[in-house]
């Protein structure tokens, strides 16, 4: 694991190396932006979709981009090419860089560029035949959901109450209505119809939740994107959670009861054979 290669500031090398400084304004402020890009075939998924959002992260922050998509593709594959395995999970980071500590933005720094690359295990396959747990919480985050910023404190206390709840994920509530898991987008089905929350402020516009939505779109299968008030939610027939590594996951139980029959459901069993499909396309 330490000898694993890792991309920081323009220097490759081994991750146990790779060294910032506790100046560094990620580190003292979770000032800066991420993404995680799933590849397959050793090819990035969407990577053209993660670029932009991670322009509009950036842009949101006001840090500029310190690389182009050639140079970020490049430092990609790079390190997708020195770890073993097909599938990997690539995290990028961008902070604000190094200066004393004082919140306003400061003059003349460089933002501090760390990219690695892991291995993407499958889905427990238990999870899949089974489902999982997830609970309901009060979304207790910021009104910019919308920026892959990595202070990410809040969505961590949401993770932490939902597993010590024995669940696998918090589905998060706001005034009312569903918005995203803690880390994860959120579709439920009711009479054949897939909705979503619609893209906006509240929630991170996940590039999973989106190949999903035009796969839905592709195929005719019946897809809204639209406001889900808690009862519409916890009345659902399925309920799915979407991630870059989690794929599409079938949620079976909410809070004490079960969803539907208690068994991942039949809509998800279709959209999760065409996210494979799509996915086996890319390994070519
Ligand atoms: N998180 N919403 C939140 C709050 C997330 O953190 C994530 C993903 C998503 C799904 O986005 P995407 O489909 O682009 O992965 C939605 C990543 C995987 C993480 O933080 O590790």
């Amino acid at each position: 694991m330490s000898s694993q290669l890792v991309y920081l500031n323009g220097e490759y090398l081994p991750l146990d190396q790779a060294k910032v400084s506790v100046l560094d304004r990620g580190f003292i402020f979770g000032d800066g932006v991420y993404e995680v890009i799933p590849a397959y075939g050793s090819k990035a998924l969407r990577f053209e979709h993660h670029m932009q959002r991670l322009q509009n992260s950036l842009d949101a922050v006001r840090i500029s981009n310190p690389l182009t998509n050639d140079q970020w593709l490049e430092i990609i594959n790079k390190l997708i090419a020195a770890t073993d395995s097909q599938d990997q999970y690539i995290y990028l980071h961008v902070t604000r860089g190094v200066a004393s500590r004082d919140h306003q933005f400061p003059e003349d720094t460089h933002p501090t560029v760390f990219v690695m690359s892991n291995v993407l295990n499958p889905v427990d396959s238990k999870l899949l035949e089974k489902g999982i747990s997830a609970v309901t919480l009060d979304d207790i985050r910021w009104q910019h959901c919308n920026i892959k910023a990595i202070a990410l404190l809040p969505n961590i206390l949401l993770r932490q109450q939902a597993v010590e709840n024995n669940a696998k994920e918090a589905i998060l509530i706001r005034d009312g209505h569903m918005t995203e898991g803690a880390a994860s987008n959120v579709f439920i089905v009711k009479d054949g119809v897939i909705k979503t929350p619609p893209k906006d402020n509240k929630l991170l516009p996940g590039i999973t939740r989106d190949l999903v939505v035009e796969l839905a779109h592709s195929h005719k299968i019946p897809v809204e994107e639209t406001t889900i008030t808690e009862d519409e939610f916890l009345d659902a027939d399925e309920i799915w959670l979407t991630s870059s590594t989690k794929e599409i996951l079938p949620v079976t139980r909410i809070n004490t009861q079960e969803v539907g029959n208690g068994k991942p459901g039949v809509v998800w069993k279709d959209m999760f054979q065409k996210y494979q499909d799509y996915k086996q396309s890319l390994r070519g």
